[in-house]
């Protein structure tokens, strides 16, 4: 049993530590040493992390990394890289690690070699994707595809939507490409509104199979398809399957012939580069679907490898720790500076959230400290024109990583460097901000004075990087994938289950027949929500 957090020598050095440094300014951290721009920093893999911006002294950081290596960081990473069952309350391997190696590598878990396992699909995928690129599979009446759906929701959606939308300048214009999620109706219905479905293909990707709003997405387009093309033999050319569970694949009416597989040891916050990237690497073509999987592998070898005091993940990991369980910050904002990142956030939120969003230890006792912040953001500098005020003058600490490229993908004029000049200067204004009388100097009117302070002492990371390709993403994801990783083993819980999506689950199934039903509401729901379902059925008629 680990040393209970409170109890870690690191942890008590970090309290009395705090009390002494809490009250720093950046103000005067930075004028007080002129290296520490440079000092604070660590690159790996094409992706440079300024960290100097953080209220941390070279202390805090040694003592964050002691907890980091006290709290045991190195041993558990290198049994989740070995298969060990680190997942303990579903008692599984976690290893999507995995899906990234090589094909000359090798990992035998529970007596399986996983990488011959991980590359057979990739090898039927990319068989597959080529196929559907080059017009050689065809639909039921013989057109080949111009349209692919993937249907699927949280890890079966997100990564491949982000993914996409990231990297949409190396994908074919050739194919429309869109992405079903919600159970809203309005969502499938908006999707293949102009589409011919003689020429669209569905993926339906879930891990489970057993998801309702994939299901009932998946039956509507199945609908679609055989009442379009007038035949239920048209399934076999418009659909296809990524899943776990080949049963429910097969009672759904896909051929398993037809089904893409991973294992239950991939989470679904972590499949975006197993079979559930088989949108991706149909629109990016199999090569470019390989270079994002040798970037995710490129960040897994520098987590595995590197130092822990020169290490990006953990480097990430330990100042998340500072902010959320020293200052109390509740968020942390993540704000790409590249508009094709656009959906990053979205994905973050899932993969922070649902992985470290959790309130017992592993072995089950109620934790006393806070676990995972709140994860937001969007692409700047759109950003800067409205939320960004309450970070710079509101009465909340956000935590911010600015995400910058040097970069474009689309060059024109001088756009990029506009962009750019927005990353270095909020990172600045936020450190820095402007005192009162920097802001008397500039002869303001004094009752307008306290308004156009800035008190500044706002932490930054400064990510940049050269410009986004498929490799990039893949270790900017996995940089993201390990942060959470360290974050959840210092914290001593589960990061890879989520049964905190349960209880709404079962609840709504018991809805559901209610809706429709003119009895009165179970007498087990409570007043509210009787109530709710009595005036949702007048409302809508029923
Ligand atoms: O409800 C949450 C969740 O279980 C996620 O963890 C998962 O990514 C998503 O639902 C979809 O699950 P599936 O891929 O099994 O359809």
């Amino acid at each position: 049993m680990p040393t209970p957090l409170r109890e870690r020598k690191a942890w008590q050095a970090l309290e009395r530590h705090y009390a002494e440094i809490s009250g720093s300014h950046l103000r005067e951290l930075f004028a007080a040493d002129p290296g520490r721009g440079e000092r604070l920093s660590a690159e790996a893999v094409g992706i440079y992390l300024d960290y100097s911006k953080n209220r941390v002294t070279d202390e805090t950081m040694a003592l964050l990394v002691e907890l980091a290596e006290e709290s045991g960081v190195p041993a558990r990473r290198d049994a989740m890289f070995r298969g060990e069952h680190i997942n303990v309350s579903e008692d599984r391997a976690v290893l999507h690690t995995a899906l990234r190696l090589p094909e000359t590598a090798s990992l035998v878990v529970d007596g399986q070699d996983v990488v011959a396992d991980v590359h057979a699909v990739l090898h039927r995928m990319r068989d597959f994707a080529n196929r559907v690129r080059s017009g050689e599979f065809k639909g039921f009446t013989g057109k080949p595809i111009k349209n692919v759906i993937n249907i699927g929701i949280g890890g079966s959606d997100l990564g491949p939507v982000m993914a996409y939308e990231a990297l949409r300048h190396y994908c074919t214009r050739e194919i429309t490409f869109r992405f079903v999620s919600n159970v809203d109706s309005t969502d499938f219905v908006e999707a293949v509104r102009d589409l011919s479905p003689e020429e669209t293909l569905f993926i339906i990707s879930s891990k489970t199979f057993g998801t309702l709003e994939t299901l009932a997405n998946a039956t509507s387009a199945r609908d679609w398809i055989v009442s379009a093309l007038g035949s239920a033999d048209a399934v076999a050319n418009h659909f296809v399957a990524v899943s776990t569970n080949a049963a429910r694949v097969s009672a759904f009416g896909i051929d398993t012939a037809n089904m893409f597989g991973f294992w239950d040891w991939v989470g679904g916050r972590y499949s975006m580069d197993s079979a559930i990237g088989l949108s991706n690497m149909i629109a990016l073509g199999p090569d470019q679907f390989d270079e994002l999987l040798a970037g995710f592998h490129d960040m897994d070898e520098h987590f595995r490898t590197a130092p822990l005091a020169a290490n990006l993940p953990v480097l990430l990991g330990v100042l998340a720790v500072w902010y959320r369980d020293f200052f109390g910050c509740q968020t942390v904002g993540v704000m790409p500076y590249e508009q094709y990142l656009k959906r990053f956030p979205a994905y973050l939120q899932q993969l922070t959230m649902e992985s470290n969003g959790k309130h017992v230890t592993l072995s089950g006792q109620q934790v006393d400290y806070d676990t995972g912040a709140v994860y937001w953001g969007e692409p700047g500098t759109n950003g800067q024109h409205s939320f960004y005020q309450l970070i710079h003058q509101g009465t909340v600490l956000v935590p911010v990583d600015l995400i910058g490229f040097a970069r474009t993908l689309n060059p024109l004029g001088d756009h990029h460097d506009l962009l750019s000049s927005n990353v270095f200067a909020q990172a600045a204004a936020l450190a820095f901000g402007k005192t009162e009388a920097e802001v008397r100097a500039e002869g303001t009117a004094e009752a307008v004075v306290p308004h156009r302070v800035f008190e500044g002492n706002r932490p930054t990371n400064t990510l940049l990087c050269d410009v986004l390709t498929p490799r990039l993403l893949g270790s900017l994801i996995a940089l993201y994938e390990h942060s959470v990783f360290v974050q959840g083993t210092i914290w001593e819980i589960d990061s890879f289950d989520q049964w905190g999506v349960e209880l709404g689950k079962v609840l709504a199934q018991q809805i559901i027949p209610e809706l429709t039903s003119a009895a009165e509401p179970s007498l087990t729901h409570d007043s509210s929500t009787n109530a709710l379902i009595r005036r949702y059925r007048s409302l809508k008629g029923a």
